[in-house]
């Protein structure tokens, strides 16, 4: 599988796969936009401390580092499951600067720790990396606050993004939890709502008009009718 570095409008790092024809991040900018989605309304959005946070998929790594500076600086204690089913050779990830001194050495550590378990990546960070399909994975039930939802574009992955899987979100979302997303588009949105998620446009990162949050409803209308 070909995959190269490329550098983003803001000057930040991000991959392009030759085989899904995709870059990882925004090419406006890929801090930008892990930045204003997954940081800004996904961690800093959800009041939960500690605060469990699932992402598919993993990718570069830059979303679980952004995620731990930002955790650090605010004082949040973060237990961060990732799943990533095509990991990046250590070749191509070695090549990402990311930062300097110890953000570079941060970077490194969260590619170079174990897969498949539990791992202090900071003192109130703990990172479990998981090399799973999301199509395949079952995750335990109402455990989750946030799912930093960052799949490949449904134009290309349209598999990802189905009532299914959404109803998986459901299922391992904690009630009052949310999905985040970058993708916008109406058939998706139908589908976060046909698995049952409260679905709610939301201001997009740079030259992207919106992006999506879907919350588990703390109560199901099977409750609240019953
Ligand atoms: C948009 S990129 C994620 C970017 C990442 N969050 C980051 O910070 O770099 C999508 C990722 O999903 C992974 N992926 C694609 N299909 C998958 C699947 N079925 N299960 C798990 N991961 C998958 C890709 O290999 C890629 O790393």
């Amino acid at each position: 599988m070909k995959r190269e570095l490329r550098i983003t409008s803001d000057g930040s790092p991000t991959v392009f796969s030759e085989r899904w024809n995709q870059h990882y991040h925004s090419v406006h900018g890929a801090f930008n936009e892990s930045m204003h989605v997954f940081i800004s309304h996904g961690l800093k959005a959800s009041p939960a401390q500690p605060i469990r946070i699932l992402e598919f998929g993993m990718g570069t790594g830059i979303n679980v580092w952004l995620t731990c500076k930002e955790a650090a600086h605010s004082q949040r204690v973060v237990y961060y499951d990732t799943l990533e089913a095509f990991p990046l050779g250590e070749d191509l990830w070695r090549e990402i600067e990311i930062g300097e001194g110890d953000d570079q050495l941060l970077f490194e550590k969260i590619h170079e720790l174990d897969w498949e378990r539990e791992n202090l990546l900071a003192s109130s960070f703990t990172l479990r990396k998981m090399n799973a399909d999301i199509l395949s994975w079952q995750g335990e039930a109402n455990h989750y606050d946030v799912i930093y939802f960052d799949a490949f574009a449904p134009s290309t992955q349209a598999e990802l993004w189905t009532v299914e899987v959404f109803e998986m979100c459901f299922r391992v979302l904690k009630p009052g939890g949310f999905l985040v997303t970058y993708c916008a588009q109406g058939q998706v949105k139908r589908n976060m709502k046909a698995a049952g998620l409260e679905v709610k446009a939301l201001p997009g990162p740079p030259m992207k008009r919106q992006m999506t949050r879907a919350t588990k409803p703390i109560q199901s209308k099977e409750q609240a009718t019953s």
